[in-house]
């Protein structure tokens, strides 16, 4: 396997629950992703030509966070097979010569782990540290216990819950049944990286490191200081200097990374929880990438696209490796968020262009390659525990609505555990893999145009047009190869002022009605055209 795919490579995240339905009980599971490998990579243009899947975590769970509450780190869970068909589908998809990254949440156990139940049970045993235990600070008025600070959950709450078993709070940064572990205790540390080597043994290729930047808190776990600001998250009124990014992470992530280092070919990606392209950077180094998550705020509006890229280049620089994503599993889906009308494909295409033609490392999300929008989820049916809080305050984009399950056919299942986008009748994997035309066919052009391209692949990134009459044009450029790549944001034509004449290759243009006019001194755009370029050689 290329050293450097993680570099080189496309990586395609896949919502184990949603993705692939192999038994019919409405979960997707990992014969499922066995099922449709080549739909990710059969080596041919015919297929998306990925170099990666991301797989969410499939390990058991009570699933009060939808598998990010994990309640054992060497299984899978039965809704998704058996360990069995993990080593299957590794197997079968490194024959593909594809990377499986998997999905590691270290911050936090399920308050059903092993080691929770132990913990909560005794202040003395062998798990006693193993969880952030507190004492009440003192009685408040009316003797009620206060928790030990100021600390709030992000899932909204006190990140400080009671336990009357053992007379102490506990910490928990998200649910209550998510709680925080203790990355002080030696013996935690160990566990985790006994974890680590169990999967690298399997074959595992890679890990993305759940939230990786709040495994630390504070010593004395310092109350933070209010950030003054009318917000109406508790989360969003503090400034989160104490209970994330300090120093003792980086002990830990060294020897992670040694770890992984010595094992060719291996690499991570660190979730950064909340922050800007900066802090993503400072943690960012060769094989292993951090996600900035700047390119999923702004709408389709290439003023605002370019303030984002402009962001993302300026804090990495020319000698770290960002990421670039345009939707998650956390996010909503950028086909919703750009575009709400009929120009809806062209401007997934267009996009689909952007995310694979910036400089960095592209993680799809499943769904995307066939336009995907959100799905609407009425109250009684929403399963995010956030959603179901804050609802309905503006707040909180339900997250359910980006974890619809994959239409593959115009058939409707029988089952799904959450429902289906209501136009997948007409928007599924098959009818846009029989159109030349479809968000589909433009991804595969797209991926398998940009392995024959090192300028796409890890070429530098420079500014044609920088937002002028809407419109974003940039050169990707290596010693040997120069490419442009010009995207028309709106949905009229326009023309770009072009610095040679004649003699330009079109690579590939998201236009169905074919490239526009070339020349002379003008490349000509049609309306959410999104064209890629080969000058005349000198
Ligand atoms: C990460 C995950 C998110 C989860 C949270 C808590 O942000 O992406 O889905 O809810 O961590 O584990």
């Amino acid at each position: 396997m290329n050293p450097e795919w993680w570099q080189r490579g496309v990586v395609y995240q896949l919502y184990l629950r949603s993705f692939a339905d192999s038994d019919g009980d409405g979960v997707g599971d990992l014969p499922g992703v066995i099922a449709h490998l080549d739909h990710l990579n059969d080596g041919t243009p015919a297929s998306l030509g990925v170099d990666a899947i991301l797989l969410s975590p499939m390990y058991p769970s009570p699933g009060f966070d939808v598998g990010y509450d994990v309640s054992d780190y060497r299984a899978i869970d039965p809704a998704f097979g058996t360990m069995d068909d993990f080593t299957t589908l590794l197997d079968a998809a490194h024959r593909r010569g594809t990377a499986v990254i998997v999905d590691l949440v270290m911050n936090h156990t399920s308050h059903l782990h092993p080691w929770f139940v132990a913990s909560r049970e005794s202040r003395t045993g062998p798990y006693a540290d193993w969880y952030l235990w507190r004492d009440p600070k003192r009685r408040g008025w009316r003797g009620r216990r206060r928790p030990p600070n100021n600390w709030v959950s992000f899932f909204g709450g006190r990140a400080w819950t009671w336990d009357p078993g053992r007379g102490q709070f506990y910490l928990h940064t998200f649910l209550p049944q998510q709680p925080d572990l203790n990355w002080r205790s030696p013996d935690v540390r160990a566990a985790m990286l006994d974890m680590i080597g169990f999967w690298l043994n399997l074959g595992v290729d890679g890990f993305r490191l759940d939230v990786f930047n709040v495994f630390f808190k504070d010593r004395d776990l310092t109350s933070n200081p209010r950030h003054w600001r009318a917000r109406v998250r508790r989360w969003d009124r503090q400034r989160h200097l104490h209970n994330k990014d300090q120093p003792e992470l980086n002990e830990f992530l060294m020897e992670f990374r040694s770890l992984l280092d010595a094992a060719p070919g291996r690499m991570s990606v660190g979730e950064l929880f909340f922050g800007d392209p900066a802090g993503a950077a400072r943690y960012a180094a060769p094989r292993h990438l951090v996600f900035d998550f700047r390119l999923s705020e702004p709408e389709w509006q290439a003023e605002a696209l370019a303030a984002a890229i402009d962001e993302r280049e300026a804090a990495f620089g020319p000698d770290r490796w960002p990421t670039v994503v345009l939707s998650n599993h956390d996010q909503p889906r950028h086909a919703s968020r750009f575009s709400r009308g009929a120009e809806r494909d062209a401007v997934a295409r267009a996009a689909a262009v952007l995310l694979l033609t910036l400089r960095g490392t592209p993680f799809l999300y499943y769904g995307e390659e066939i336009g995907l929008g959100n799905v609407r989820v009425p109250r009684r049916e929403i399963v995010d525990p956030p959603a179901r809080r804050y609802w309905p305050l503006p707040v909180w984009q339900n997250r359910d609505a980006s974890r619809a399950p994959m239409p593959w056919t115009a058939e409707r299942p029988a089952r799904t555990w959450m429902r289906t986008t209501p136009d997948a009748a007409t928007r599924n994997v098959e009818r846009q893999a029989a159109s030349p035309d479809s968000v589909l066919a433009c991804y595969r052009q797209l991926t398998w145009l940009r392995k024959s391209s090192p300028a796409l692949q890890i070429g530098d990134f420079a500014w044609e047009v920088r937002a002028r009459s809407g419109v974003l044009a940039y050169w990707r450029q290596t010693q040997t190869e120069r490419v442009l790549v010009a995207i028309n944001t709106r949905g009229a034509p326009t023309s770009v002022a072009l610095p040679v004449d004649a003699g330009w290759q079109v690579l590939l243009t998201t236009s169905s009605a074919g490239a526009g006019p070339i020349g002379p001194g003008a490349l000509r755009l049609r309306p959410y055209e999104a064209i890629i370029l080969r000058p005349p050689s000198p």
